[in-house]
């Protein structure tokens, strides 16, 4: 297959700007041209000469010599700005940016058939893991019963220095934004925001359903304790932060983030620091794992730079899944069981738990196991931040 030249004009030289470019200068095997590249801030240093820089957006948009847009910026409305206008212009684009894709899914699909051109985001969920492509092309006939994994390196950075090492969670969530791992809003990690736009857009290459992320049930970590960690270590688990779609019936699917306990003969225990791990479970293949680094500007820039290589093939997603369409419906009745660490007992009524299993109480924390429906952890989403709890997924299988 031929390849086509490609020159590229980028937009944003951060963490990940910067670390495609390293990428990009150490690949043997392939070459592009980074034509200009677009950054707002005209005050910030930078590590290669100013002459490579813009500050106008039109600089590479209006460019006609430039046939592949790399979108790497932080705001996602500037982002969605640039990527569609780019598309409309015919120009392909690669991006990274996991809010813009989540949020204007289904917009961004139909643009890319209505002009003819292709978007690839392998980046934006599970960095350095292929798990879109993998999706779109080996399971692309399979039937998938559930997808799960870690999908947060800032997150899983922070539960396993508290879990390893004791560390208290305010200082490994500044170690784990010393690394380039977390956003610039961090509440974004901790709050399990990233970790549900990351699942909405594998939902769509895994089911072809493009949901909107306001109807997915997420919970992070913030209201995580020493209670909760050492209550997992006594039970041989540790907490991860664990996004889960999976269908529950022929047509129907149901998705939410949540974190989950894990023991240690689970793929997920050793799956540490900033590692991203993902499990399939599919009918034929049956389990699979993929795991690889999630976050960092060299593991997202490896993803960057094999969605530009694969631009340069002609490569676009099909959306398979969605062009079968064999998957509907999208449902919150489902029930899980889990561990909620509470200390008012009207907190704990608005849980309605069901087959209580365990419970325990002290003067400074209690807990109790016991069955919730999904639809009811979605109707107390905008109470729970003011709550004194913690919830988390025991992961055990529950009867429907
Ligand atoms: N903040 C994200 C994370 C970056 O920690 O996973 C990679 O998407």
């Amino acid at each position: 297959m031929t390849r086509e030249k490609l020159r590229i004009g980028l937009f944003g030289y951060g963490c990940v700007g910067q670390g495609l470019h390293d990428v990009l200068n150490s690949s043997r095997g392939f070459k592009a041209d980074i034509v200009r590249i677009c950054v707002k801030d005209k005050t910030k240093k930078r590590r290669i000469p100013m002459s490579n820089f813009t500050f106008d957006k039109n600089d590479i948009l209006n460019d006609p010599s430039i046939n592949l847009v790399v979108e790497l910026i932080d705001d996602a409305d500037e982002a969605f700005n640039i990527v569609t206008t780019a598309m409309k212009k015919g120009k392909n684009v690669v991006t990274a940016n996991k809010v813009m894709v989540a949020t204007h899914f289904r917009e961004l699909v139909d643009l890319q058939e209505k002009y003819k051109v292709s978007l690839l985001y392998e980046a934006s969920a599970g960095a350095s893991i292929p798990i879109i492509r993998n999706l779109e092309e080996y399971y692309d006939n399979e039937l998938l019963h559930s997808l799960r994994g870690i999908l947060n390196g800032t997150t899983n950075y922070v539960l396993t220095k508290m879990h390893n090492e004791g560390m208290d969670y305010n200082l490994a969530l500044k170690e784990a934004q010393e690394k380039g791992f977390a956003e610039s809003d961090p509440t974004l990690d901790v709050e399990g925001w990233d970790a549900k736009y990351k699942l909405c857009i594998i939902t769509g290459h895994a089911y072809g359903l493009f949901i909107d992320p306001e109807e997915v049930f997420h919970y992070g970590i913030s209201k995580i304790s020493t209670f909760d960690i050492r209550y997992a270590r006594e039970k041989g688990f540790k907490i991860k932060l664990v996004p889960f779609v999976g269908k529950t019936n022929e047509n129907t699917i149901t998705s939410f983030v949540l974190p989950r306990f894990i023991s240690s003969d689970k793929y997920l225990y050793n799956v540490d620091n900033e590692y991203n791990g993902v499990i399939t479970e599919a009918a034929f293949a049956d389990k699979q794992f993929f795991s690889g680094k999630g976050a960092g500007g060299h593991a997202t820039g490896s993803a960057v730079l094999s969605d530009i290589s694969a631009n340069s093939y002609g490569y676009k997603y099909e959306y398979k899944k969605y062009q079968q369409g064999t998957v509907s419906e999208y449902t919150r009745n489902f029930k899980l069981e889990v561990y909620l660490r509470y200390r008012n007992e009207k907190d704990r009524k608005l849980f309605g738990l069901k087959d209580v299993s365990e419970y325990f109480s002290s003067k400074l924390y209690k807990y109790v196991i016991g069955i919730v429906n999904l639809e009811n952890l979605y109707n107390l989403r905008e109470q729970l931040p003011d709550m004194d709890v913690f919830i988390v997924n025991t992961g055990r299988k529950v009867k429907q």
